[in-house]
Parts: C-alpha cells; sequence; structure tokens
C-alpha cells in the first residue's frame, strides 16, 4: 500500500514558525516519525511539501495511478482553495485532511475547510501527532474498503 502525505504552504517553517501554535518541531522530525510509523503499519510513504498551490494539484493528479490513499495539510490552502478541492475529487483517493493546530479555537476564517468535503474525513488540533492518526486513518480505511 502507497501513501502519499502532503504539506502545504509555510509547512517548512517549522520549528520557527509561530511556535506556539504548530510547535517547536520541524517537518523533516514529522516526516521521519511517519516514516518510522510507515514501517510499523507495513505501507510506502512518499512525503511532499510546497509553497505553491499549483504544485500540489500537479502532485494529487500524478498521484491516481501510483498512490492508494492520501494525507494532506494543505495548510492556508484549506480555506481557499476550489482547485484543490477538486483535484481531491477528481482522483478519487481517499484522503484524510489534517491540521497540526486545532482550527475550532482559532479564527472564524479557519472555521470553513474547503478541502474537508473532498476528504474521508479531517483530524485537528493534535500536534503532529495529527498527521501519525491520519495516517493510521487511512491506512485503517483502505484496508476495510
Ligand atoms: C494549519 C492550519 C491552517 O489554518 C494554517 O493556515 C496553517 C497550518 C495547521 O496545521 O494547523 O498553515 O493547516
Amino acid at each position: 500500500m502507497k501513501i502519499l502525505v502532503l504539506h502545504g504552504p509555510n509547512l517548512n517553517l517549522l520549528g520557527t514558525r509561530e511556535p506556539d501554535k504548530y510547535g517547536t518541531f520541524t517537518l523533516k522530525e514529522i516526516n521521519d516519525e511517519l516514516n518510522e510509523l510507515a514501517k510499523e503499519l507495513n505501507v510506502t510513504i512518499e512525503t511532499y511539501q510546497s509553497n505553491i498551490e499549483g504544485e500540489l494539484v500537479d502532485k494529487i493528479q500524478q498521484a491516481k495511478n501510483n498512490f492508494d490513499g492520501i494525507v494532506f495539510n494543505p495548510a492556508a490552502y484549506t480555506h481557499t482553495s476550489v482547485a484543490l478541492r477538486d483535484v481531491l475529487l477528481a482522483v478519487e483517493l481517499p484522503c484524510a485532511e489534517v491540521h497540526l493546530s486545532n482550527l475550532h479555537k482559532r479564527e472564524e476564517f479557519r472555521l470553513k475547510s474547503m478541502t474537508a468535503p473532498a476528504c474521508v474525513g479531517q483530524i485537528c488540533g493534535f500536534g503532529k501527532n495529527s498527521y501519525m492518526l491520519g495516517l493510521r486513518a487511512i491506512v485503517n480505511y483502505l484496508r476495510n474498503n
């Protein structure tokens, strides 16, 4: 089973970016932990970060024939991107949307996710563990569907 893990804009800055909201761990630390978990779950993952909406769209289009599912933190594009919602619907790959912070405790504009309706479900508020829970959730979903 192959899972694509996608990180959206500004997540490359984790470690120094608003640590009160996002923690002090780096994106590399998240990816390392995901790789450990993938081994434990007996699945293969590829991780990819981009600040560019169109690159994320391309990556999801290309995933159609190469991956079984997606774990996705669309970051700020969560709240704005019709293009990312449409491509998730187009490729029909099961996706777990994940967020480090609890969107429901933050500004009102973060309550709206354009992408979540195109996903199996959303996990938010558990820091980097949101990604681990997302990977477990999508693997479990794929094994049962
Ligand atoms: C985020 C939440 C988004 O609202 C924000 O724009 C981010 C990070 C999170 O992981 O908590 O960049 O996706």
